[in-house]
């Protein structure tokens, strides 16, 4: 590079808070080596945050900090754009605006890009924008790049994973330590590994907003997030944990979708999966996920899916990779991994219709002829057991747990038959219904 100063590369900055100091402190740190890998100097010039007078607990440097996000938008002179702030609405108008303008975009946003994928990916595509997202779907891991590069020969045919760090924290507790869902919540709260309102994390919707991510590329078109099946972790007992336990399962938040006959099934729900599975053995706040190819065969990722450096990681990965494409005029690897502008709207298969084993732990009145009053109603749904368990519980004369592990069902027979067995008068509660997947 002989004396020739270095292209410099001049980006914005929406946002400055987790990510954002992450991005800032690994820019500085790695500024040499990412020079040597782009043969550019990559330099944040300008950043819009909501409170610009907040001090901040890092050095800011040559970085000019505004409120208005024309500050950026309107300046030709920005290169890319990396949005860090969260949110939908204004988040949405910065990468609508950025693509018109030719800017290169990088987001962490995973609620925008699920919530609005439609108009998001078919802007980025009328526009041949560059646009990078790796760090929106479980941090520091490049399960974005391994599908759209790594995998780039093969049919995907299954994606799941564990994609947030938050509910697997807490269920990692639960199953540890013997906690209830509160107690394990309010230590993950304590610990900083959960926000003070944890409802998207807690209920799966931000598992459901990284999985839809992901099976837009994979699957190669647009999901509407409203269709994808979303369930949390908050009604899990410690019972239901050390049964599955004595049973050879560990309870997951699962993300899990997969493409059969031409049909894809997504959803996420607590899961039982056998604990001899790499899935099984991702404890506390680590992330992992495991795709199938269909030359591949399972490929498992694993690693931090959240925090400032691992993230940040991410998107400094997306920055080279577009700035080394950008520089080069080569053909860029588009946003979903497929060439065409006409993206194709997918739709999922309806959630009656899907197939799993299940766990349904039954609170019985303890009298005769509740176990066969219990298999003849399952029965008449085509619901066959594959084991059973009886538990007592310890107030005398109380009513007793009985559980049965069910061969494959459809979901739309197994809801049915619930609600018919929680109107009968010896249920003492609402029956609780967790999927089984062995695979
Ligand atoms: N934290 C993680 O581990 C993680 C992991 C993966 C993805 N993400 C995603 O990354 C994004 C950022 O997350 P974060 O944890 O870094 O959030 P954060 O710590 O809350 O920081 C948000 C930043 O955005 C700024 N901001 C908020 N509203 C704004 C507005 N209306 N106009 C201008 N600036 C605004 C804030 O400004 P002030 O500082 O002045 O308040 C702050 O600097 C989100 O989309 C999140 O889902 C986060």
């Amino acid at each position: 590079m002989g004396g020739t100063p270095l292209k410099q590369i001049k980006i914005g900055i929406f946002g400055l808070g987790t990510v954002g100091g992450g991005v800032v402190e690994q820019l500085r740190e790695n500024r040499e080596l990412l020079k040597a890998r782009t043969g550019t100097d990559l330099v944040i010039l300008k950043a819009v945050v909501a409170n610009p007078s907040k001090p901040r607990p890092f050095d800011l440097g040559p970085i000019e900090v505004s409120g208005d996000p024309n500050f950026i938008l309107d300046d030709p002179e920005i290169d890319v754009v990396i949005e860090l702030m969260g949110g939908v609405t204004l988040a949405k108008e910065i990468l609508l605006r950025s693509f018109v303008s030719g800017k290169t975009v990088i987001t962490a946003n995973k609620a925008l890009l699920a919530e609005c994928a439609e108009e998001v990916f078919e802007a980025a595509y009328e526009h041949h924008a560059l646009l990078g997202f790796e760090a929106a779907v479980a941090g520091a891991i490049p399960v974005i790049r391994v599908i759209k590069e790594g995998l780039a020969g093969d049919r995907i045919t299954e994606v799941s994973g564990i994609i947030n760090g938050t509910a697997n924290y807490i269920l990692t507790s639960m199953s540890k330590k013997g906690e209830d869902f509160q107690k394990a919540l309010g230590k993950a709260q304590e610990k900083g590994y959960a926000e003070a309102d944890p409802t998207f994390d807690v209920e799966g919707v931000d598992t459901a907003h990284k999985l839809l991510v992901l099976m837009c590329i994979a699957f190669g078109g647009i999901f509407d997030f409203k269709e994808l099946y979303t369930e949390g972790i908050t009604k899990i007992e410690p019972v239901d944990i050390e049964i599955a336990a004595g049973f050879g399962y560990v309870i997951k938040l699962l993300g899990k979708a997969k493409e059969v006959g031409g049909k894809v099934e997504g959803r996420v729900h607590p899961t039982l999966v056998p604990e001899d599975q790499m899935l099984a053995s991702v404890d506390g706040a680590f992330n992992a996920v495991k795709l199938s190819g269909n030359f591949s065969g399972p490929i498992v990722s694993y690693g931090r899916g959240a925090g400032a450096r691992p993230t940040a990681s991410a998107v400094v990965a997306d920055l080279v990779s577009l700035v080394r494409q950008r520089e080069s005029e080569t053909s860029p690897v588009p946003p979903l991994s497929l060439m065409s502008e006409k993206l194709k709207h997918r739709k999922l298969m309806p959630m009656a219709e899907v197939l799993s084993e299940y766990y349904l732990r039954f609170s019985v009145e303890d009298k005769v002829g509740v176990l066969a009053e219990l298999t003849r109603v399952l029965g008449s749904h085509n619901i066959s057991i594959a084991s059973m368990i009886q538990r007592s519980r310890s107030e005398e004369g109380g009513p007793v747990f009985v559980v049965f592990f069910t061969h494959e069902a459809l979901e739309r027979d197994v809801v049915e038959a619930l609600k018919t067995l929680d109107q009968l008068p010896f249920i003492a509660q609402p029956t609780r219904m967790i999927r089984v997947d062995p695979s």
